[in-house]
């Protein structure tokens, strides 16, 4: 893992999912291998190998339709896998028993492109709804327990925005929107964060600050950060290590600190280029 850029055949495939690859000696949360999915026998992944220990932050690059949606999908068993292994906090996500799939849900927090709040609801009540994943369906109207509130104005302290707890969530920034939607995430104490394009419909000064703020959570709370990104260098400044994605192969996996950008350039070689649309 520590080795410069290298085919990511050659460096993961070849682990078991018991061994610790980590420079640390950590286990890895999540071990996918050889994983292909396809959509009416459609491969968009094909082979995908990858591992997240606890505390780091993955970049997960490649252009528009190359497979970044679908295999964070894959990790909390919304994907159709057509062959391959994958392990999550414990779970084989392929081959779930009975409520197992909610647990998995309920560990991983996730958050979006367009933040997915309840526009009309306030802040806390938005970050609050994090807890219905862990607790189950609650009664909104009869409220959330004093214990919960607290988490979440802490929750919301800890991200920077405790003085809007009151505010309707759409009166907010889209910076603003996006660490509630991370204090949201935080309320289900996950075991894993998947930010699936956090800071697409960000400009460039805010994106950075909420991906400053996700590595801190995965150091802090020493849990893995999976973000896809379709700018490099925002992945370059603000991961530990960069996994990337072409035609729904995995072209790209090493340490940040030890890729070069011209290896980089090339997961976008046969593609779109760079700030058209993205699923
Ligand atoms: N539910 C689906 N049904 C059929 N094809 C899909 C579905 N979801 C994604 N795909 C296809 O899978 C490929 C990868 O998509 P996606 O994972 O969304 O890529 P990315 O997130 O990198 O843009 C694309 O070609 C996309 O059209
Ligand atoms: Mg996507």
């Amino acid at each position: 893992m520590s080795a410069a850029l290298v085919p990511a055949a050659r460096t993961e495939a070849p682990m078991t999912p018991s061994a610790p690859a980590d420079p640390r000696g950590a286990m890895p949360l999540v071990t996918v291998r050889g994983l292909r999915v396809a959509y009416d026998e459609r491969p968009v992944l094909d082979g995908v190998d990858l591992d997240l220990f606890p505390g780091e932050t993955v970049a997960l690059l490649g252009a528009s339709g190359s497979g970044k949606s679908t295999l964070m999908r894959s990790l909390t068993g919304f994907a159709p896998v057509a062959s391959g292994s994958v392990r999550v906090a414990g779970h084989d996500v392929t081959n779930l028993r009975r409520g197992e799939l909610r647990e998995l849900r309920s560990e991983t927090g996730q958050v979006f492109q367009q933040f997915n709040l309840i526009p009309r609801l306030s802040v806390l009540t938005n970050v609050l709804t994090g807890a219905l994943r862990s607790a189950g369906p609650l009664n909104l109207i009869g409220g959330f327990s004093s214990a919960h509130r607290r988490r979440a104005l802490a929750l919301l302290d800890r991200v920077g925005i405790a003085h809007k707890a009151q505010d309707p969530a759409r009166s907010l920034s889209g910076g603003q929107q996006q660490r509630v939607a991370i204090a949201r995430a935080l309320m289900q104490q996950p075991r894993l964060i998947l930010a699936d394009e956090p800071v697409a419909s960000l400009d460039p000064k805010l994106a950075g600050s909420v991906l400053e703020l996700l590595r801190d959570i995965a150091r802090e709370d020493g849990i893995p950060v999976l973000v896809s990104l379709h700018v490099l260098p925002l992945a370059l400044e603000y991961s530990d290590r960069i996994v990337g994605l072409r035609n729904g192969e995995m072209i790209i996996s090493g340490r940040t600190s030890a890729l070069d950008a011209a290896a980089l350039a090339g997961l976008y070689e046969t593609a779109a280029p760079d700030g058209e649309a993205h699923a």
